[in-house]
């Protein structure tokens, strides 16, 4: 497994992976690995010749007073993961090698970024679609890897990327739990032991809302506030938003008729937890 810092690097390596005719694809992260970001590195190494791993934790996708600085970061043991994992090729570059001093263009999808995860954070996904453009541009890989996990960032992606004719292929890849239900997560760490107890909480309330929708409730109005009573019943939790809506354009939906996207954001603590299922 090759490990490389520098644009020039990876554009060598993947220019030659292609002249070979091999098939690349790419799982970018921002790092601290878990089985969520094994799962997209696996898929990928079972469909491609050759797997790219991005570790890079993004400036542009933080806001002013969120955990840019004191986000977790562990390479060596991330290093290990990817290898194992079966990665051909880590790039892991600087800030200044990906946002070198004057650096001006940016990538947006508008719309689908203004609610839920882009609510309370105008620029986020500005910053995570500009630095996925120059991934895709660096590597450029033939299939690219992202988690249900982050659903909204899913859709905006898949958006970008039909909009903007990017030539590859975006493969959704499921959310990984650990055994009490709560999503993997990198920021998982940040929580306190009686805030990881709590945060169970969330799977828990979705789980009710799909058996609610299941025996055929279908009013989105009365799920989100049975989902609302159930994540209140922790008192360490504090809802930012819970919202059912269209899983590829973001639209609410008012009536479960089609696939809908029921996704929540709650913080316990300062730790800002987002999970979500697709009922169908
Ligand atoms: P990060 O949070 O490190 O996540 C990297 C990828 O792993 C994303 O596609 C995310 O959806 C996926 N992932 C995280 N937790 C998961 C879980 N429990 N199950 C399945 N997949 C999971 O998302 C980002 O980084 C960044 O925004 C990035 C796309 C790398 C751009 O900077």
């Amino acid at each position: 497994m090759i490990i490389a810092a520098t644009i020039e690097e990876v554009r060598k390596i993947t220019k030659e992976w292609k002249k070979e005719g091999l098939a690349i694809g790419l799982a970018p992260t921002m790092g601290y690995l878990h089985k969520g970001h094994e799962s997209l590195i696996r898929r990928s190494a079972a469909d491609n010749d050759k797997t790219v791993v991005s570790i890079f934790v993004n400036p542009a996708q933080f806001g002013e007073d969120e955990d840019f600085e004191v986000y977790p970061r562990d390479f060596d043991r991330d290093s290990k993961i990817c290898r194992e994992a079966g990665a051909d090729l880590i790039f892991y570059p600087s800030v200044e090698e990906m946002y070198p001093t004057n650096f001006f263009a940016y990538t947006d999808v508008r719309t689908m970024t203004e609610g839920m995860d882009g609510g309370n954070r105008p620029e986020h996904f500005k910053g995570v679609c500009t630095v996925v453009s120059k991934l895709f541009h660096i590597v450029g890989p033939d299939k690219a890897y992202f988690g249900q996990k982050d659903a909204q960032q899913l859709a905006v992606i898949r958006k970008m990327v039909r909009d903007l004719n990017f030539d590859l292929e975006i493969i959704g890849c499921p959310n990984i739990r650990e055994e009490d239900g709560l999503a993997m997560s990198s920021r998982n760490a940040y929580l306190s032991h009686s805030e990881r107890q709590a945060a169970v909480i969330l799977s828990k309330a979705l789980c009710r809302a799909a058996a609610l929708a299941g025996k055929g409730e279908r009013n989105a109005t009365v799920i989100i506030q049975d989902l609302k009573e159930t994540i209140m019943t922790e008192t360490l939790a504090e809802i930012e938003y819970i919202q059912i809506v269209e899983p590829d354009r973001l639209r609410p939906v008012t009536l479960l008729e089609k696939p809908a996207l029921i996704a929540l954001a709650v913080k316990f603590g300062k730790t800002r937890l987002i999970d979500n299922m697709i009922w169908e």
